[in-house]
């Protein structure tokens, strides 16, 4: 059973209104793809329903409450007074771990057997969280997280895993996925950090799209696709703290420039549901805002989807967020604010508890009505209403051998190299290497979050085969020329012995120390500080000691702090959670088989006290200097963007179609890039803007483009981007999207060049 960990909020903390404006902005209403006879469906059945049908439509709950103890096996009593009495229309995730593809299809039958009981035989609709990969299909194929995959800069490649993923629930009965998360990690400290997309709006907004265009765009009906879920919306990841699920202070400025244009953008590229955020904004719990779930995502968005709440939030106003005095008050807000069903999940209380407030008065029929149809269209789009039964042409789809290549690409240009002394890698053939530290002989530190189970920390379920960093490195170099001080698992004793460590390091050319952070989710990954363990920076400082080269791959969901070992280390390869391939994508990088592509995708910090970020406003970027010796603001460890290869690449010829762009113009920029070095390697060109003065402070850069590319040793090739000016643009003070008159540098790696806009 998910346990989840939290701290109760003594005491009550108002209701504060929000007294936020609607901007006055055009709208692009995306009309998501509901045929006309899905619709018909819906509003045939709607007429039927009773009351109590509608309102088990709109209550969700999780296995644990129709399954007995053991996993994957249901309880026939349970089921029918779920499905039968409660009339629910949703269930969700497992109990303990992942089950077998031929479990998933039992349970998910069982359950469409028991909805065609009911006298509308109204299918279920089930959903898991396939967070990077089917998480909770034992075998299924997983991929880097989210962060890992902003690092490879290559939303095609986004597309293809998440088809994969796509795939493997599908294949596995299951046709709603709650991915992709599109909160933006400016939070480092945030236990979901890895989850997100890092720390830009426009990778955020980027990645997201293609993700949901590949989860859906075979059309709902078909094997291939499932119902996508943005989550969570909306500033989920910007907790004051750090620490998940709590206070979010969020001038709507900020929110309307680094916060919504991610789902601003899933909307349009057709994400048919949503998942609320847990915290509060401003002192407003997400799910009791009708400003935000309606009239910023119904009218101005134009979302036509589900919304469905997250976690047990509903009661949650009354329990935790102490909003709402009783627990049926909780329930009045939330479906009055916009929640569509309610992830209720371990009892039936919900059901209950609307029930009396619509026979009370206290949320309308219309409103009952609204979520059921848009929960029913739903369900009509996935084809449930036609076979709710697990396809037999899905079943082909699981399992693929390909997949395992795919997830060898995704890591490989995933995996970002950030420091490389006198070019110390790649390894010869013939290195003879000591590989150590915690990660060195762990599975689960190289996965991370909701892989297998929730918290991706138990190895006993990962698929046989998986390799750790010490096996992937002995297969390169052969048995005798790798040695270890390792041990298996992350907390081993063992793995932090630094006098085996000095001894065994007499004999090696360098030596591979595997640090970072075992795998977590959500509340069990709160931390502190930043700052990477004492056990492990002493690891670093006894092997720098060594006088070895030693080479640290850094295997973490979020940037600890290395600053004060990063100096002794000849390389650092941050290989960041990426999932299946981890270690073969780290031995190839090691070896040189593989040229290193990642980009960071966020700021990796120096200090706590200098959290600054790339798109830092000028005065963040050149501090006052009296009493002031710590320099400029943005002085990152690594900056965003930074990454290294094993070749070099030359930028020439930055080149502007014209030195001005107007309101219905458009600006193409071209570049040419050349491989200078001897190694073939992808690059990502990436183009950034920067306003030179504007009425909101602008900041110092923004990317606005990229393009990934691959260059053979010796080749050029000239790259184009195109801007108008809903590239350049930003919120102002009255929360109007604008593009203000003025001008603007272009940066593209080391060239630069101005234009105006008017
Ligand atoms: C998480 C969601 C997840 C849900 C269902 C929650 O605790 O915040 O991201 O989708 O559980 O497992």
């Amino acid at each position: 059973m998910k346990a989840l960990i939290f701290n109760f909020n003594a005491s009550n903390s108002g209701m504060k209104k929000l007294a936020f404006l609607l901007p006055a902005i055009a709208l692009t209403f995306f009309v998501a793809a509901q045929s006309p006879a899905d619709r018909q469906k819906a509003e045939t059945l709607l007429r039927q329903m009773t009351l109590d049908e509608k309102i088990g439509q709109m209550t969700q709950v999780t296995l644990g409450v129709v399954g007995a103890p053991e996993d994957g096996v249901l309880d026939p009593a349970a089921l029918t007074k779920a499905i039968q009495d409660y009339k629910v229309g949703s269930i969700l995730n497992v109990t303990n771990h992942a089950l077998t593809v031929d479990q998933w299809r039992k349970v998910q039958t069982l359950i469409q057997d028991e909805a065609r009981k009911t006298r509308l035989k109204i299918p279920i609709i089930y959903g898991l969280d396939g967070i990077h990969g089917q998480t909770y299909t034992l075998d299924a194929t997983l991929f880097p997280q989210n962060i890992a995959m902003a690092a490879t800069r290559d939303p095609e490649l986004a597309a293809a895993v998440t088809k994969v993923a796509a795939k493997e629930l599908r294949a596995s009965g299951v046709r709603w996925n709650y991915a992709p998360v599109l909160d933006c990690g400016r939070q480092p400290l945030w236990s979901r950090f890895p989850e997100t997309y890092g720390e830009d709006v426009y990778i955020g907004k980027t990645m997201g799209a293609a993700v949901i265009r590949a989860y859906e765009e075979d059309g709902l009906k078909n094997p291939t696709a499932v119902a996508s879920c943005m989550k969570h919306y909306l500033g989920y990841s910007a907790s004051r703290t750090g620490k998940d699920r709590t206070p979010i202070y969020l001038p709507e400025i900020e929110m309307r420039e680094y916060y919504l244009p991610q789902f601003q953008a899933a909307v349009k590229a057709g994400a048919s549901t949503l998942m609320v955020n847990s915290s509060e904004i401003n002192g407003t719990p997400v799910h009791a805002s009708k400003y935000l779930l309606t009239d910023v995502l119904r009218k101005e968005l134009g979302f036509q989807g589900v919304v469905v709440s997250d976690w047990e939030d509903i009661i949650r106003l009354h329990t935790r967020h102490n909003v709402a005095a009783t627990p049926r008050a909780a329930v009045v807000l939330a479906v009055n604010a916009g929640v569509d069903m309610s992830m209720v999940p371990s009892d039936f209380s919900f059901f209950t508890l609307l029930k009396e407030a619509v026979k009370k008065g206290e949320v309308p029929m219309s409103r009952i009505d609204e979520a059921v149809r848009r929960i029913l269209i739903l369900k009509a789009r996935l084809g449930l209403f036609d076979n709710p039964y697990p396809e037999d042409a899905a079943a082909a789809n699981f399992g693929r051998p390909e997949y395992q290549t795919l997830a060898l690409q995704a890591a490989h240009e995933a995996i970002t190299l950030l420091k490389n002394d006198d070019g110390v890698l790649p390894f010869t053939s013939s290195a003879k290497v000591l590989v150590a530290g915690p990660s060195a002989r762990s599975i689960s530190a190289l996965n991370g979050c909701w892989s297998y189970t929730w918290q991706g920390n138990d190895e006993r379920w990962y698929p046989a085969g998986s390799k750790t960093i010490f096996d992937a490195l002995r297969d390169k170099l052969g048995a005798a020329n790798v040695l270890t001080t390792a041990t298996p698992g992350f907390d081993s004793r063992d793995n932090y012995d630094t006098t085996t460590l000095k001894a065994a390091a007499a004999g090696v050319d360098a030596i591979v120390l595997c640090l970072g952070e075992n795998a977590y989710a959500e509340s069990p990954g709160n931390i502190r500080d930043l700052a990477l363990p004492d056990q492990q920076v002493a690891l670093a400082r006894a092997a720098a000691a060594t006088g070895k080269p030693v080479i640290l791959v850094l295997t973490e969901g979020r940037p600890r702090f290395i600053t004060g070992i990063a100096p002794s280390m000849k390389a650092i390869v941050m290989a960041y959670w990426s999932g299946r391939k981890t270690a073969e994508a780290i031995s190839d990088i090691l070896l040189g088989d593989y040229n290193p592509d990642g980009r960071l995708p966020f700021s990796y910090p120096r200090s706590m006290g200098e959290m600054v970020l790339y798109d830092r406003k000028p005065t963040e970027d050149i501090r006052e200097v009296f009493n002031d010796n710590s320099g400029g603001g943005y002085d990152p460890l690594f900056p965003f963007g930074w990454g290294l290869s094993y070749t070099r690449f030359d930028y020439s010829d930055l080149q502007l179609s014209s030195d001005k762009l107007d309101a219905a113009g458009k600006l193409t920029i071209r570049v040419t890039i050349k491989n200078a070095g001897n190694r073939d390697g992808r690059h990502t060109v990436e183009l950034y803007t920067h306003e030179h003065y504007a009425s909101i402070t602008p900041n110092m850069k923004r990317l606005r483009a990229f393009k990934k590319i691959f260059l053979k040793a010796g080749q050029s090739q000239t790259v184009s981007f195109t801007l108008d000016k809903n590239d350049i643009a930003f919120v102002n003070a009255q929360l109007h999207t604008v593009t203000e008159p003025g001008d603007f540098d272009v940066m593209i790696g080391d060239k630069t060049a101005v234009f105006t806009y008017r």
